[in-house]
């Protein structure tokens, strides 16, 4: 009696949220069961499964922990292989009987088997990609089913943190026996002026009847006010068991254009009807937009735009893999206020939801499927899969994300070992290419390259359509006159790596650190790297280069560059990004803004705390995107630089540079005999003042200060207030060393989802109600119930006076 109960609590219930724009699922993600470890027959309904853990997806069973030596510090740190089980009980309805029911998974991760009442439905290794099943002929309906998946994460499979679980979405998708395909809309503007657009939709159509088919496909199209702008309908013969395409096409006069400010998009309601009887509906969305590739430069919408790009791996920090939507959309815009117009899925596909987000907040997309063709770079990395996947992957791929306005290119690899294999470099690319043409002939291909020639001289990169070019700025103007004929951007430029807040003098180059901590004076890189400033540099001497990508633009988890070794311990994630770990912009943050925004912005760099230090030289760095600054301590100026005139000598060393500094014109300095007080830059552009920074010696820690990113919040159980907390003296500056450790209370309508620091040595768990400052400041995620209310949040350290706030969760 007991095990009913049970099962009528676990009995699956349908929640109104749909898969917007890419069908017509509803969600799947509430009431799993989840146990870690193998479990033999756990697929049959008969199986002890009472004991295992109840969650909702989407869920990373490796971000809670703990953090290990014993799992590989270059993956970060964290539990991510071995087996982890999923199941779901849920009851078919008695009017799904005669209908076709699909269970769709945007992404498991990895090497998934799914089963279906004890049915095997199949196998899916790669962990990025979108897959689903037809389970109509295994289900009872009227009955409890059980769904249950297997995933086998290998070790040494990735270069980073993958994460691990079904950490996207699932849906399930419950349809008359003729519906709309998987990613079955394909939708382009073939023709495009500022008058007209012609908008032309293709539907694949799948009839699971025994008898043939007359149906009508409606499409409703509506513009970013919602208004209904054109109707479209189209009759289709499909015979029985079997699938069918419908194309149609029609003008709409003054389309509003996508673009990167203004990026309006339209939806597409499809509608399939059998006489009267709706069969199928399936949503859509896409942009009115043109782009170009020439010799000198990108076009979108005939206006050329230089890729201020990123490179994004798809973890957030604390969170893990785990998707969430507002995480996301908080990294985009941190990086949109950084300047960013472009992001590159460093190197896999990233959700559905994140390409949403691109589109809707105006970023363009470089769609990367892989990391690894059939030439190995880790023992268990994707070559195990590639033969029988690659194919099929990058196709899925193609298909998810072929509506979406922001993406404009694809790319069939980074870095791939075969670019040196005379034979197999261009007959994979080619093959590969070719996939994606099959279903995509309005972008180009990519794929972003790291060695050179050889790639140029064997045929490989005359298979893409672009040339991504990854570290080799020098190289720019060589490639435009050696091979004139193809295109070029900087797939992945920099990889200067830095800790937030951390500064160590002398200003020089070096390996590594004894603190595991690297400079934020924006000098270190790898043997192969470089400095922002190099990348501008190259990038203003060859103005027809489309512009870049930085490696990156938030930290992540994983690829602890310059350490990661053993005896580096506990460092365990990037130093790479310009935003760290806990979403904290780092210096060089600063220094991209004042190359990348026209907003008035002035930086100071380091902290003005040196205790100790009197009287010596300290080397201050300040980035503006105005044109001159004056410089002042204490009130007393130390003399105007201009921007551009007055140059910064770093030290600068990697492959392909000779010489062992780099007179930057993107840094204004000054050597300021140390004083304790302020130190203020004030910005002029055009002699007037436009902006104004002070950084003042902060005295002993007194309070904890929190600030929300969001007072008020979703109460839909997902919705996350992002909060900072800073370690302040009693004047309210920022205690710039200061590592207090800040416990945390969370009660009402929300809880404590994670808690972080930037810091990357540190195996603190992300999960607890305590944290310690990292550079003056950690970060404290709380998430809304699914109830409306208020979140009331307090934080607290030894010593210190505590701060409270209330966040409100509404309906
Ligand atoms: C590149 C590689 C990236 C990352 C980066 C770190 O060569 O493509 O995935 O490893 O190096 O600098």
């Amino acid at each position: 009696m007991k095990k009913t109960i049970g099962l009528i609590l676990m009995t699956f219930c349908i929640v109104l949220t749909t898969n917007a724009y890419n069908g017509d699922g509803v969600s799947f993600n509430d009431g799993w069961l989840f146990h870690k470890g193998e479990a033999e027959g756990a697929e049959n309904a008969q199986y002890q499964d009472k004991s295992w853990e109840k969650l909702n997806l989407p869920h990373d069973w490796a971000i809670y922990g703990p953090f290990d030596i014993k799992y590989n510090p270059r993956c970060g740190g964290l539990p991510f292989y071995g087996t982890g089980w999923y199941k779901k009980y849920f009851t078919a309805k008695k009017s799904w009987e005669g209908k076709t029911v699909r269970i769709a998974f945007d992404g498991a991760m990895s090497n998934s088997y799914v089963w279906i009442n004890g049915h095997f439905l199949g196998n899916r290794p790669y962990g990025y990609i979108g897959f689903e099943y037809d389970v109509t002929k295994y289900l009872k309906p009227g009955k409890e089913n059980v769904l249950a998946v297997r995933l086998t994460p290998k070790d040494l499979s990735s270069r980073w943190y993958p994460g691990a679980g079904i950490y996207r979405n699932t849906w399930i998708k419950i349809d008359d026996a003729v519906h709309v395909g998987q990613y079955g809309t394909s939708i382009t503007t073939p023709t495009l002026t500022e008058e007209l657009g012609v908008v032309q939709i293709e539907t694949e159509l799948v009839n699971n009847s025994a008898s043939d088919k007359n149906v009508i496909v409606k499409h409703q199209i509506t513009n970013k006010k919602g208004e209904l702008v054109l109707t479209l309908k189209d009759k289709v013969h499909i015979k029985a068991n079997s699938e069918g395409l419908s194309q149609i096409y029609s003008p709409l006069e003054n389309p509003e254009l996508w673009s990167i400010e203004n990026p309006a998009l339209y939806k597409v309601k499809t509608i399939v009807l059998e006489g009267n009887k709706e069969c199928d509906v399936f949503n859509s969305r896409f942009g009115f937009r043109t782009i170009r590739f020439e010799h000198d430069g990108f076009f979108l919408n005939n206006k050329k735009v230089h890729f201020k790009g990123v490179c994004l791996h798809m973890d957030n920090g604390p969170l893990g893999v785990e998707l969430n939507i507002r995480s996301d959309q908080r990294k985009l815009e941190i990086l949109k206020s950084m300047g960013v117009n472009a992001i590159r899925t460093s190197h896999n596909p990233q959700s559905p939801e994140f390409l949403d987000l691109c589109d809707e907040m105006g970023f363009i997309v470089l769609d990367e499927a892989f990391d690894e063709w059939e030439m190995p770079k880790v023992e268990n990395g994707y070559h195990v899969w590639f033969d029988k996947w690659a194919v099929t992957d990058i196709k899925d791929m193609v298909r998810r994300d072929r509506n979406h306005p922001s993406v404009i290119m694809w790319s069939l690899g980074n870095e791939i070992r075969e670019q040196n294999d005379k034979q197999k470099g261009w007959t994979v690319a080619k093959k590969l290419g070719d996939a994606v043409r099959t279903i995509d002939l309005t972008r180009p291909v990519t794929c972003g390259m790291d060695v050179y020639p050889a790639p140029f001289n064997d045929n490989f990169a005359q298979q893409l359509g672009i040339s991504g070019i990854n570290y080799k700025p020098g190289y720019y103007a060589e490639l435009y006159k050696k091979y004139p004929d193809l295109l070029y951007y900087g797939s992945e430029t920099e990889s200067c790596t830095s800790s937030r807040g951390i500064y160590h003098l002398p200003v020089e180059k070096y390996q590594t650190h004894k603190s595991k901590q690297v400079t934020s004076y924006d000098i270190v890189c790898p043997s192969y790297a470089y400095p922002p400033d190099i990348e501008f540099f190259y990038e203003k001497q060859n103005p027809q280069i489309m512009g870049g990508f930085i490696w990156t633009g938030f930290d992540y988890l994983g690829e602890p560059t310059p350490y990661g070794e053993i005896d580096n311990w506990p460092s365990r994630s990037s130093y790479f990004g310009a935003v760290d770990l806990a979403g904290f912009p780092k210096d060089r943050f600063y220094l991209y803004q004042s190359e990348w925004t026209k907003k008035p912005m002035v930086h100071i760099l380091p902290h003005w705390n040196w205790k100790g230090m009197e009287g010596n030289n300290i080397p201050v760095f300040v980035y503006t995107n105005a044109d001159e600054v004056d410089l002042f301590l204490n009130g007393k100026s130390l003399g105007k630089k201009v921007k551009g005139v007055d140059k910064t000598t770093i030290p600068v060393h990697f492959s392909n540079y000779t010489g062992d500094t780099f007179n930057s014109p993107y840094r204004l300095s000054w050597n300021v005999p140390y004083k304790k007080g302020s130190l203020t830059a004030k910005a002029y552009k055009n002699g007037l003042l436009v902006a104004e920074q002070n950084v003042n010696t902060a005295g002993k820690p007194e309070k904890v200060i929190m600030s929300p990113d969001r007072k008020i919040i979703k109460a839909d159980g997902k919705d996350l207030s992002y909060i900072t907390v800073r370690i302040e003296d009693k004047e309210g500056n920022l205690c710039p060393n200061a590592d207090n450790l800040v416990h945390f209370s969370v009660k009402g309508d929300g809880i404590l989802k994670a808690v972080g620091n930037g810091n990357s040595v540190t195996t603190e768990s992300f999960q607890d109600n305590k944290r310690k400052a990292f550079s003056g400041m950690c970060l404290l995620i709380v998430q809304s119930k699914n109830q409306p209310g208020i979140i009331s949040v307090k934080a607290s350290s030894n010593d210190l006076s505590s701060s409270k706030i209330e966040i409100e969760t509404v309906r």
